[in-house]
């Protein structure tokens, strides 16, 4: 039998783990063809983990990252984490409706081209599309853009995004808590996507201001 104590715990991390469910609505991911697939496919696994519901929208081009840098195809990445894969083509999926309680967009990774359409108002596929309602609605949207060197054109793009109230989180991670594998890069990016999401895990390294201790 559980002790009263206990049992409050429980019910209480129960009703915790109802809300987080409740209060976080579901994720669009655009994954779309610039390299770092990796960083898509982890994000949704976080996100499963997590317990948000997923949309998962690949663009034709992202599914030939996909399938070149990770091996697998968007039916393989949605049974895997539980995510409702639409088509890209079908500009009147729900992830594009202005009325679902959509929380944020995530393109990760978002291609040059991605980048263009969003700067100019062009939603001609479901990604771009349910970007720019996630803009229109004041919803959050983040991109993870990813070239090199970038041209002024992209770096104008970003600039007016996040001008415009877009989260702009470059795929370039950090080498100050010592990643000694490529999983320990993605998480980096990974884990700054899912803190402006607004969600709470514990994946990679926190920074703890202890590190440091000459200066
Ligand atoms: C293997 C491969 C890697 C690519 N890497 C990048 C990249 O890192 N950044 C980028 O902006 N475009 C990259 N591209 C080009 C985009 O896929 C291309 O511009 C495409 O039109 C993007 O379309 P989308 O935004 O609809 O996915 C790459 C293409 C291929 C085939």
């Amino acid at each position: 039998m559980l002790e009263p104590l206990s049992l409050r715990r429980l019910q209480t991390s129960a009703y915790m783990r109802k809300a987080v469910i409740q209060i976080m609505g579901e994720v669009v991911l655009g994954i779309s063809g610039a390299s770092g697939a990796a960083y898509g496919v982890r994000l949704a696994e976080a996100l499963q983990e997590l317990k948000v519901p997923i949309r998962l929208v690949v663009s034709n081009s992202g599914r030939i990252t996909l399938k070149h840098e990770c091996d697998t195809t968007p039916e393989e990445l949605a049974e895997k984490t539980g995510a409702l894969l639409e088509e890209q083509a079908n500009i009147g999926a729900k992830s594009a409706s202005g009325s679902a309680p959509i929380d944020a967009v995530v393109i990760c990774p978002c291609s040059g081209t991605t980048l263009g359409k969003l700067a100019a108002g062009i939603g001609d596929n479901l990604i771009t599309r349910s970007a720019i309602v996630a803009m229109k609605e004041r919803r959050k949207l983040i991109i993870v853009p990813r070239e090199a060197p970038y041209a002024t054109v992209h770096l104008e793009n970003m600039a007016k995004l996040s001008a415009w109230g877009t989260i702009v989180i470059p795929a370039s991670p950090g080498f100050y808590n010592h990643p000694t594998s490529i999983e320990d890069m993605v998480d980096f990016v990974v884990a700054r996507i899912l803190d402006q999401i607004g969600l709470k895990h514990s994946i990679g390294k926190r920074w703890t201001g202890e590190e440091i201790d000459e200066f």
